[in-house]
C-alpha cells in the first residue's frame, strides 16, 4: 500500500519539519512495509526521508526560466525532489490548466526521470451521468500520457468526494478503478475524503494500491493511524 498525504496550501516550512520528524519516528518505531509519501507547499520542500518520499505538489515544465510564481526542475533538484504531482483537479479547475498544458508537465517530468503521482477524477454532473460517461471522461483526462511510464502512480480522485467528507461508495471505487486496470499497469491510488472510518473498507478493494489523503493527513497522528488498520 502506498499512503500519500497532500497537504494542498496548508503547513509552513517550520510544521512540516515537525511533522516529518514524527512520522518518521512514529514509521521508525513499527517498521511498517508501506510507502509514505508527503506533499508539502514548495515553500516547506526539503529533501526526503529515508522512510517518507517528499514530493512537490506542482511543477512548471522547465528548468527555470520567467515564470512568475513557478517552480521548476532547478528548484526541485535543490532538494533532491524527484517526485512530482500531476494533474489535481484543484490545479485543472481552480487554477485552469487543460490536457494540454498537463501533458507538457507530465512529458517534461517523464523525461527527467521523476516519479509522477498522476491525478484523474470526473465532477459531479459527469458521475450522474452513469458509468459509461465517468469512464470517458477519465480516459481522455489520460490524452498525451504515457500510461507505460515505468515510474507512474495514477491517483483516482472524484472531484465530488475531495474535501466533503463524503467518500465514493467501495463499490464505485472498485468499478472505477477496475476500468482503470483494464489499461493501467502501475500503481492506482484513490483519493477524496479518506479518513480512519472508511479507510479499511477502501483498502480491501481489489486494484486500490494506495490511498491520496487531503485533510485526515494534515496531523502525522492521524496519518500515521490510517495505516494501522491496512
Ligand atoms: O490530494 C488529495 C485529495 O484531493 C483528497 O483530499 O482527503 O481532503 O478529500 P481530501
Amino acid at each position: 500500500m502506498i499512503f500519500a498525504a497532500n497537504f494542498k496550501m496548508h503547513h509552513t516550512r517550520q510544521s512540516t519539519t515537525e511533522y516529518l520528524d514524527r512520522l518518521e519516528a512514529l514509521l521508525e518505531r513499527a517498521e511498517y512495509p508501506f510507502k509514505v509519501m508527503v506533499f508539502p507547499p514548495a515553500t516547506a520542500l526539503q529533501p526526503s526521508r529515508e522512510w517518507i518520499t517528499v514530493g512537490a505538489q506542482n511543477a512548471y515544465p522547465a528548468e527555470e526560466g520567467a515564470y512568475t510564481g513557478e517552480i521548476g526542475l532547478s528548484q526541485l533538484h535543490e532538494f533532491e525532489i524527484d517526485t512530482v504531482l500531476i494533474g489535481h483537479s484543484e490545479r485543472r479547475q481552480i487554477l485552469g490548466e487543460d490536457q494540454e498544458f498537463i501533458a507538457k508537465k507530465f512529458a517534461f517530468y517523464r523525461e527527467h526521470g521523476f516519479q509522477i503521482i498522476y491525478c484523474v477524477g470526473e465532477p459531479l454532473e459527469v458521475r450522474e451521468q452513469g458509468f459509461e460517461a465517468v469512464a470517458e471522461y477519465l480516459w481522455e483526462q489520460f490524452d498525451d500520457i504515457d500510461i507505460d511510464y515505468e515510474r507512474l502512480i495514477v491517483a483516482y480522485e472524484p472531484v465530488w468526494a475531495i474535501g466533503t467528507g463524503q467518500a465514493a461508495e467501495p463499490e464505485a471505487i472498485a468499478a472505477t478503478h477496475a476500468e482503470l486496470r483494464r489499461r493501467i499497469k502501475r500503481p492506482i491510488l484513490y483519493g477524496g475524503s479518506v479518513n480512519p472510518t472508511n479507510i479499511a473498507r477502501i483498502a480491501e478493494i481489489p486494484d486500490v494500491d494506495g490511498v491520496l489523503v487531503g485533510s485526515a493527513s494534515l496531523d502525522p497522528e492521524k496519518f500515521h493511524a490510517l495505516m494501522i488498520p491496512v
